[in-house]
């Protein structure tokens, strides 16, 4: 299959939109990464999305809108909390999890009784979303378990010859996937960290919002007990800063032949080592954390990373960093 590569051109959208009415599937930027998008009510179109990925079909995909009268198409009802999210915090980077309506086929949620639904902030994805006139399941446009896409460059190189196009937009600002909100139970839960911190969501809501994220609780979103953000050569995740354990750490590995990078903070602090800017702040780390991950493991064999913030941000980049490392904290 040839990839088509579009454009943000009313010519390239209708494209792109009629592309995914006919069942196709077409990857699109949003402010979080870069999602591959299929037709919502096309069964066969959603299975497309599990075989181009290489993704379990255990692992339910994100319903996405582009405007708010098309979440009640989809979701059963409304709760009093679902509104103040819609309504303060949608189009924004929030999942919010709710009872699904029958049409939305078992393929979608991977059977659970409930859907995903998504609205982005980022006026190309909504633009995309408009022409595609239906609603649009996209998971992040990466081969499963690699690093999500922030770039159409990044998607091409995992779904090149896979997908029938890319609309080849804005790197994304946020860098880590939305957080998902399950508003199905008695309390509201975080069942993925994201830009939309805990703290947002109980100041709105006037009630605690937990993150559940431990993957020996009931799993409630399937997608968080796989293999996920990995860079194809091993990695290594420091929590400390502690600037003589990491120098020491890679001195160890090039003594056994290797060809590491460190991945910090403070790259001035390591001499003549192999290093790498993580970012000065959560934004900037968020914002280049995948890309950085896919830049480094085509010139290293090795990647030591080093991340010390406690902010409450910086928990959802942690949740990607110590997949990403395999849970290998050193
Ligand atoms: O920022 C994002 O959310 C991106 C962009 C493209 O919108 N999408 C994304 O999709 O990250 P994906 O498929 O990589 O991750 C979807 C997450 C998974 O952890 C999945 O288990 C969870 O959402 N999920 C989907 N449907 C669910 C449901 N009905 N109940 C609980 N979790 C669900
Ligand atoms: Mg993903």
């Amino acid at each position: 299959m040839q990839t088509k590569l579009l454009q943000f051109t009313d010519e390239d959208l209708r494209i792109a939109g009629q592309l995914i009415r006919d069942g196709k599937l077409v990857a699109f930027p949003t402010e979080t990464v870069y999602g591959l998008g299929a037709n919502a009510l096309d069964v066969a179109a959603v299975k497309s999305t599990y075989v181009a990925k290489g993704r379990p079909s255990d692992n339910p995909l994100i319903v996405h809108v582009w405007h708010k009268e098309q979440i009640l198409d989809i979701a059963e009802y409304i709760s009093p909390d679902a509104e103040k999210v819609i309504d303060n915090l949608m189009p924004g980077s929030v999942t919010i999890v709710l009872p699904k309506k029958s049409v939305i086929d078992d393929c979608i949620t991977a059977g659970l009784p409930t859907v995903a639904i998504r609205m982005p902030l980022s006026v190309q994805a909504r633009e995309f979303l408009r022409y595609a006139d239906v609603p649009v399941t996209a998971p992040s446009a990466n081969t499963s378990s690699r690093p999500s896409p922030t770039t159409w460059q990044r998607v091409a190189e995992d779904m090149d010859g896979k997908i029938s196009a890319i609309l080849c937009g804005e790197n994304c600002q946020v860098g880590i996937e939305s957080t998902v909100l399950d508003l199905t139970g008695d309390e509201p839960r975080i069942l993925r960290p994201g830009v939309v911190t805990s703290e947002m969501l109980s100041e709105l809501l006037g009630k605690p919002v937990p993150v559940i994220t431990d993957p020996k609780s009931k799993v409630n979103s399937p997608g968080v007990k796989y293999k996920h953000y990995a860079p194809n050569v091993p990695m290594a995740l420091d929590l400390t800063a502690d600037t003589q354990k990491l120098a020491d750490y890679y001195d160890k590995l090039v003594a056994e032949g290797r060809n590491p990078v460190l991945l910090v903070e403070h790259p001035e602090l390591f001499g003549a080592r192999n290093t790498w800017q993580i970012g000065q702040t959560d934004q900037a780390v968020a914002q280049n954390l995948f890309e950085n991950l896919r830049l480094l493991e085509k010139q290293y064999d090795y990647i030591i990373a080093s991340y010390s913030s406690h902010t409450e941000f910086a928990d959802s980049i942690l949740n990607r960093l110590i997949r990403s490392a395999s849970h290998h904290v050193i």
